[in-house]
């Protein structure tokens, strides 16, 4: 089949013809009524960019520096769980993409891949994110883990003290690990290059909570993950040495106080709209946190990217460097390689573009004077 990847609505819908229901709306599905996850999306419309003529920009630099590391594209994948479900195998795909096109991948404590795996596989690319569930210890466990694999960067998600309802999952019953019951037989039989392909290579696993504790087939994903605190924060500063950066904040005060406990960086995030339906877009809360924090401080953020004009948008508003979730998993459950091969391409191109017409040639240098929006032009420069 020829894949065409223009944009990520393609892949979301070549995607969505291959997967079966259940395991797309696992990926593409959000909280309550999913309208935060769409808010994400429309909020980068309210905010224009200002074209600049008559300036030189023949020769573009699209390579960024964040945190120590210099990557050749300003975005990166966001962690996900259970990215194999998209695909078999897709975890190795987006580390050997990350590898190839020199930009971040993050493993999700929730990954199909262990942590020693990714590294071996995606090198100084790969990064790790941490969820700690009933256990500190266990959390601990995993965090000297990823010491010892050589990794030098470190995300704390702290967004998920509970697991949201999220209506597709619930109507589905989606489960981790996966259930296979008489409906979602039938829902597998349906798109049989999926199922055979994934019965071939086995049903993916929680591979790192598995080989955490002995127990970790019956892992609750739906269990609460409420006890990460201030005080969890300040032992695993101590114990970190190297790059910590928290991410799911939204509120600038939590910003500002993550920022005082010595956390090498704010991710600002709202989990692509799978958590709390009413919280505010993600690129709201991003102009506010960098009001607050100021100019230099180290901020990443995702949920709702859709385009290169987006990742610009995001960087004018005050991010350092910007993460996607969905879309490499559209890609992958379109086309696998070719389809996150044509992504990043398509990513690529469109940001090229787009900061050659705003009259600049260095991915490094847009700033707020790129938004042609007064409003949100004064509240990125509040800082
Ligand atoms: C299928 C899926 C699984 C996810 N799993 C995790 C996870 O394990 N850990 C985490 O911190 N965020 C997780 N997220 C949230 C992403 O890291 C990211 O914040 C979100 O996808 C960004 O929004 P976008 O999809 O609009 O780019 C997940 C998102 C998706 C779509």
């Amino acid at each position: 089949m020829s894949l065409s990847i223009l944009n990520v609505e393609d892949a979301r819908k070549a995607a969505r013809k291959r997967l079966p229901r259940m395991i797309f709306d696992y990926i593409d599905g959000a909280a309550g009524t999913e309208r935060l996850n769409a808010l994400n999306q429309s909020v980068f419309d309210t905010c224009r960019l200002q074209p600049r003529v008559l300036v030189n920009v023949e020769n573009r630099r699209l390579s960024k520096t964040i945190l120590g590391q210099t990557f050749d594209l300003p975005f990166g994948i966001s962690p996900m769980g259970m990215c194999n479900l998209a695909w078999p195998g897709a975890d190795f795909m987006l580390a050997d993409a990350a590898a190839r096109h020199n930009i971040p991948v993050c493993l999700s404590t929730m990954g199909s891949s262990t942590i020693e795996d990714m590294r071996n596989r995606a090198g100084d690319n790969c990064w790790f994110q941490l969820y700690v569930g009933a256990s500190v210890s266990e959390a601990m466990n995993l965090v000297d883990r990823a010491e010892k694999a050589g990794y030098t960067h470190l995300i704390l998600s702290v967004d998920v003290p509970v697991v949201a309802q999220r209506q597709r999952d619930v109507r589905n019953g989606f489960k981790a690990p996966l259930q296979i019951g008489p409906r979602q037989f039938i829902d597998f039989a349906t798109h049989p290059v999926w199922s055979v392909s994934s019965l071939l290579k086995g049903v993916p696993k929680l591979a790192n909570i598995e080989q955490n504790a002995p127990d970790g087939e019956k892992f609750n994903r739906d269990a609460g993950r409420g006890a990460t605190d201030w005080s969890f924060l300040e032992k695993l500063r101590a114990r970190w040495p190297h790059q910590l950066i928290i991410k799911g904040v939204m509120s600038v005060d939590d910003a500002v106080k993550i920022k005082e406990f010595g956390a090498d960086a704010v991710y600002v995030s709202n989990h692509g709209g799978r958590q709390l339906e009413s919280a505010p877009t993600a690129l709201e809360a991003l102009v506010n946190i960098r009001a607050a924090v100021g100019d230099h401080y180290p901020l990443l953020f995702d949920s709702g990217i859709r385009s290169g004009e987006s990742v610009v948008k995001a960087l004018a508003c005050g991010a350092d460097f910007v993460f996607m979730g969905r879309p490499f998993s559209y890609a992958i459950g379109a086309g696998q390689q070719n389809g996150l091969q044509q992504l990043i391409e398509l990513f690529s191109r469109e940001i090229s573009s787009v900061i050659a017409q705003l009259g600049y040639s260095d991915i490094e240098k847009i700033n707020a004077f790129c938004l042609a929006d007064s409003q949100m032009l004064s509240n990125a420069q509040r800082g």
